[in-house]
């Protein structure tokens, strides 16, 4: 028999919603990716980057071309420095920035705080490197940090917090008031801060994305992270970097080198090439997926399902409890796969202790104009 290091682990509910899409024919607005090409350039770059022998291993810490394209992004967009050698580090994906930002600092026996709903790597990771999660939850309509809770969460254990803005599942922002509430709480402990930005560019209605990048106090102890995937449009790539002073920066490489040891080296050029000749892709982000935010949302109104349009991410949530108030929300996602042709994910896998009344599910809007449209037929025929 083997003893499991993660016994609670199973396949996750993106897997099983995405095969039960795939085996029922099912419009699959479950697993958060589009399905739409990213930029051709880009993909074309990729390919020239293969043919002119860019195969081999990049250094480990990321190509430096595509490291000093992060940096001049985020002056940019965030109007700070930081040192494209010493604090920029290039990763397979966000999730393995997450990992190795995790084990840099975690041991046995420290907290890390999480809030629930919340994205599935953090705590696999945290148990690996002998950590505990402890959850709190997030406000049951607003998606926000209630104060109270995050204080009476702390322990002298306490090691990290882990905040995810635009925040995966409820499309939810963490405001620069609420940065400094949090920098305020923690400013006499030794706490580090992850901060998952992996939408940060998917910001609607004229706001703007609040990155710890720019918040002094919090960056001084934190871990940003990203994702190209996202932001480009290629989920599948799993390319992504993480961003900390250098002093983490130096800790997480050390784990990062024998995790990765580096990302893939074609895809680096690629975005590096691809990023310093358009850098307005980002600029235009906003736009493009709030666009398919309204196309989809005006089209639910149609339908009996409540909501209130997200803020930011490509997910929507939606009230089902004037439909099926009898299923809970797994069961309710399985019915809406097998009766009426769209997969959706159940929200309250993103919780320890799902709370019993909440009727949402989450629906994927990065989708072509075409399958929105045919979903939210499907959606408003219940
Ligand atoms: C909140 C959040 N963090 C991290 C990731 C992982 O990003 P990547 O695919 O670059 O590993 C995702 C992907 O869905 C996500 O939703």
């Amino acid at each position: 028999m083997i003893s499991s290091k993660l016994p609670n682990v199973g396949t996750t509910i993106f897997t099983t919603m995405s095969q039960l899409a795939v085996q029922t024919g099912a419009l699959n607005l479950s697993q958060g990716f589009p399905d739409f090409n990213g930029p051709q350039a880009l993909l074309d770059a990729v390919g020239r980057h293969i043919s002119a022998g860019h195969n081999q291993y990049s250094p480990m810490t990321g190509l430096p071309a595509l490291r000093q394209q992060v940096a001049a992004k985020v002056a940019r967009q965030y109007g700070v420095t930081v040192d494209a050698d010493h604090e920029v580090t290039i990763t397979p994906g966000a999730t393995a920035a997450i990992f190795c930002a995790i084990h840099a600092v975690i041991r046995p026996g420290d907290e890390v705080i999480v809030f629930d709903p919340c994205y599935d790597s953090y705590e696999p990771a945290v148990e690996l490197a002998g950590g505990r999660c402890v959850h709190v939850q997030l406000g049951a309509d607003s998606f926000a940090i209630d104060w109270q809770k995050l204080s009476d969460a702390l322990s002298p254990r306490t090691r990290m917090i882990v905040i995810n803005s635009p925040h995966n599942p409820s499309g939810a922002l963490i405001t620069r008031a609420e940065l400094d509430q949090l920098a305020a709480l923690i400013a006499d402990r030794d706490i580090y801060v992850l901060s998952d930005e992996v939408y940060e560019h998917l910001v609607y209605d004229g706001a703007r994305h609040a990155s710890v990048l720019a918040h002094e106090a919090l960056y001084a102890r934190a871990f940003v992270v990203s994702s190209f995937g996202k932001t480009y449009h290629v989920t599948g790539w799993k390319t992504g970097y993480v961003i900390a002073p250098p002093a983490l920066s130096a800790e997480l490489r050390k784990v990062h080198q024998y995790v990765n040891f580096c990302g893939v080296t074609p895809l680096q050029w690629a975005l590096a090439d691809f990023m310093a000749e358009h850098p307005e892709h980002v600029e235009e982000l906003p736009a493009f997926y709030q666009a398919k935010r309204d196309l989809f949302c005006g089209l639910l109104q149609g339908s009996r399902f409540q909501f209130k349009p997200v803020a930011g991410t490509y997910f929507q949530l939606v009230d089902y409890s004037a439909i099926r108030p009898d299923l809970d929300d797994v069961q309710m996602s399985v019915w809406l796969t097998r009766e009426h042709g769209v997969a959706t994910i159940p929200v309250s896998v993103f919780y320890q202790q799902p709370i019993p009344e909440q009727r949402l599910v989450r629906l994927c809007f990065a989708k072509r104009e075409e399958t929105l449209r045919q979903a939210a037929e499907k959606l408003c025929a219940i």
